[in-house]
């Protein structure tokens, strides 16, 4: 095959021409890992296999859960934060997150009368009774907001990331923008412990209050990607779902966290400091 003009990568191929260059973009259809490797992604509940139907289930159910239940944890902050700008943010998480928790519930929706019943008990969940820990404690502090969005939603970017290109088509479409909304929770996050490290009480609280909420939330945070030797975060690799382990997780978290953490001048707990799911 004669080899058309134009740049080329170092390996020889063609650089692919961008959309604004008049190219296109080539959609991913094929399951890129786990046992049904190179088969068609799943586009529809239909034909989704039984046991990835259950899981996938489970799944969305608890993404929409902690999306719903952050809401009612930022609700108070909404007209209490420190400066006019921080309330504009929250008001902007709050919207994400609820745009978050819709799109858990469309996925959530293709899978007919079961998907809709765990719809419906999603949205009669009261504050301090959803699944995770993370998600049942108040925000008492701005501080609270801070290491809250610093590293619980940090967490909830690992878990998007794992579901990057997975298995269900539709599921893996609705990755990027979540991700780009999500990045714009958790640099607000660090950037409010880091005004509260930094700016001692000329912003909101000092040094020692932003040690103390990193100390109440990194546990939770670490606790998020579940057990080490989890059988289902095994399965839910092999089924093309997920990308890591939770243990490959939780390593790729605390080596991102702990350089940001420390450049506030806070520091880490030991990784197994106050954990309730080892
Ligand atoms: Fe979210
Ligand atoms: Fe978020």
């Amino acid at each position: 095959m004669a080899k058309s003009d134009g740049p080329r990568t170092d390996l020889g191929a063609p650089v692919p021409k961008s959309l604004k260059d008049g190219g296109t973009i080539e959609p991913v259809r094929e399951i890129l890992w786990g046992s049904a490797a190179g088969v068609r992604k799943y586009e529809t509940a239909e034909e989704v296999p039984a046991d990835m139907w259950k899981l996938l289930v489970k799944l969305m159910v608890v993404q929409a859960d902690t999306e719903f239940a952050s809401i009612q944890q930022h609700r108070p902050w909404l007209d209490r934060a420190p400066t006019l700008e921080d309330r504009w943010i929250e008001a902007r998480i709050v919207a994400d997150e609820a745009r978050h928790g819709l799109q858990a519930c469309r996925i959530l929706r293709d899978f007919g009368e079961e998907g809709q019943k765990m719809i419906d008990e999603l949205l009669g969940k009261e504050e301090g009774h959803h699944k995770l820990d993370a998600f049942n404690m108040k925000f008492d502090r701005w501080s609270d907001v801070g290491a809250f969005t610093c590293f619980v939603d940090r967490v909830g970017v690992y878990q998007l990331r794992a579901f990057q290109e997975c298995s269900y088509g539709p599921l893996a479409r609705a990755m990027p923008l979540m991700l780009s909304e999500e990045q714009l929770h958790l640099n607000f996050g660090a950037s409010v412990l880091r005004r509260i490290a930094k700016d001692e009480a000329k912003y909101y609280g000092d040094k020692a209050e932003a040690q103390a909420a990193v100390n109440k939330w990194y546990p939770r945070a670490l606790d998020m990607f579940g057990h080490s030797n989890s059988e289902t975060s095994r399965k839910a690799i092999a089924l093309g779902l997920k990308r890591w382990t939770n243990e490959e997780a939780r390593e790729r978290f605390i080596q991102e966290v702990t350089p940001l953490t420390n450049a506030m001048g806070l520091e880490l707990p030991p990784s197994d400091f106050d954990r309730h799911i080892l």
